[in-house]
């Protein structure tokens, strides 16, 4: 039965050109910013000028907490906080992807909070306030922008988490597509396919009378289809990389799990696999996802799968279920392999020889997954016919 409750804080800024907005936004927040970036990409493409430009130009103060890296660093967060507290900072600008934007959340969290920020990951329940965060999204991928939760690692203890607060949604987020011209291949296709599993984790979860949510993810997987490979192939197409940017957002801002039991279970899987061997969030899902999709396909999910098949592949529907199932599964597999992604996990470096510790870890707060609940034996399973 549907029953929820629906809240988007988040402003969205959509277009060309539409960081002019940067300055009057910060300023209703205040006028001392924390400028939060990754490895240099925003330096190279000129994004990073142009936002120095606008604050200068407008009497906005900023400090920077720059080198945040792929799967953010617990260490990194820290660094972020005590720059906040020596410069009473009012507003945490974040100006990348997921992994920055997650950072500028903890970040932002922990600038209220007296102990280690690790607690509030480990624990989201002990974040009670948190500093306005906003976002300059460069990459379409996470919904980091538009969302209320992030994942930080934890390089010393091999553990990498999600945590959340309502307050933790951006205040506003810039979403120019042009700023994803610039986001190489390898990244385009991760991003894609990290779109795609958010909307499965959400579609293939119970209850089926949540229609409407069901034709959304159908919706965005469409459009991960047909623009993922046309965003590789011409990376200055604005029309692909504008679909896949709204694409983004709308796939983990709750728009299609309200009112479904979305209890997520290939995120934790992959979660694992980047604590220990820091691969490519977009990567381990792509590879882990028609892997655990043939693994739960039985006689009590065949629907859901011959619905995906007929609705998103447009496979005949005439054909036999298991043969429609199957169908949507490879071409699953299929698409995510013309985007340049590997099918094997041996292929990322991963072995057998952690793949107990991993599947531990991936359950360490009960069984997970929507359609079919998995335990730490199926986890191990699907790792296993993943190599
Ligand atoms: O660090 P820089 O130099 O900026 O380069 C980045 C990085 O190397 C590069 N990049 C980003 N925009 C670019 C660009 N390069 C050229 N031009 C641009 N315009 O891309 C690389 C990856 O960036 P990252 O921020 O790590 O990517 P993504 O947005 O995929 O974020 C991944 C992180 O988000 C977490 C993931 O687990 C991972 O840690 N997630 C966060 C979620 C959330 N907050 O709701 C949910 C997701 O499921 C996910 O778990
Ligand atoms: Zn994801």
């Amino acid at each position: 039965m549907m029953d929820f409750n629906y809240s988007n804080p988040t402003k969205i800024f959509f277009g060309k050109n539409k960081l002019k907005v940067l300055p009057e936004q910060i300023k209703r927040y205040g006028s001392k910013v924390l400028l939060v970036y990754g490895g240099g990409s925003i330096k190279r493409n000129g994004i990073y000028d142009n936002i120095v430009k606008l604050l200068k130009d407008n009497s906005i103060d900023f400090w920077e907490l720059s080198g945040v890296e792929p799967n953010p660093r617990i260490t990194t967060v820290r660094k972020g906080i005590d720059i906040c507290r020596k410069n009473n900072i009012e507003l945490v600008l974040a100006v990348g992807g997921g992994s920055t934007i997650d950072c500028s959340k903890v970040v932002a969290a922990g600038f209220y909070y007296e102990k280690d920020p690790w607690n509030i990951v480990k624990a989201p329940y002990r974040i009670k306030k948190v500093l306005p965060v906003a976002s300059v999204l460069t990459i379409a991928a996470t919904g980091s922008e538009m969302d209320t939760f992030a994942v930080i690692t934890n390089m010393d203890t091999n553990e990498k988490l999600g945590t959340g607060h309502p307050d933790m949604a951006p205040v506003f987020s810039i979403l120019d597509p042009t700023y994803t011209f610039t986001v190489p291949k390898n990244q385009t296709a991760a991003g894609t396919a990290d779109i795609m599993s958010h909307t499965f984790e959400d579609y293939f979860s119970k209850p089926d009378s949540a229609f409407l949510q069901n034709k959304i993810s159908e919706a965005i997987l469409k459009t991960c289809i047909n623009y993922g490979k046309k965003a590789l192939d011409k990376p200055d197409d604005y029309e692909a990389r504008a679909n896949l940017m709204w694409a983004s957002s709308l796939a983990i801002d709750g728009l299609a799990s309200y009112g479904k039991d979305a209890n997520w279970c290939v995120h934790p899987m992959e979660h694992e696999l980047s604590a220990f061997y820091d691969i490519t969030h977009g990567v381990g899902l792509a590879i882990l996802t028609p892997v655990w999709m043939k693994y739960i396909l039985d006689e009590s999910t065949v629907d859901k799968f011959v619905e995906y098949g007929i609705n998103v592949w447009e496979i005949d529907a005439s054909k036999d279920k298991y043969d429609i199932a199957n169908m949507a599964i490879d071409k699953t597999r299929e698409f995510f392999n013309l985007l340049g992604i590997p099918s094997k996990l041996t292929e990322v470096g991963i072995g057998e020889d952690r793949l107990e510790i991993m599947a531990q870890g991936a359950v360490r707060y009960g069984k997970i997954g929507g359609i079919r609940k998995l335990d730490k034996d199926d986890v191990l399973n699907i790792y296993k016919a993943a190599l």
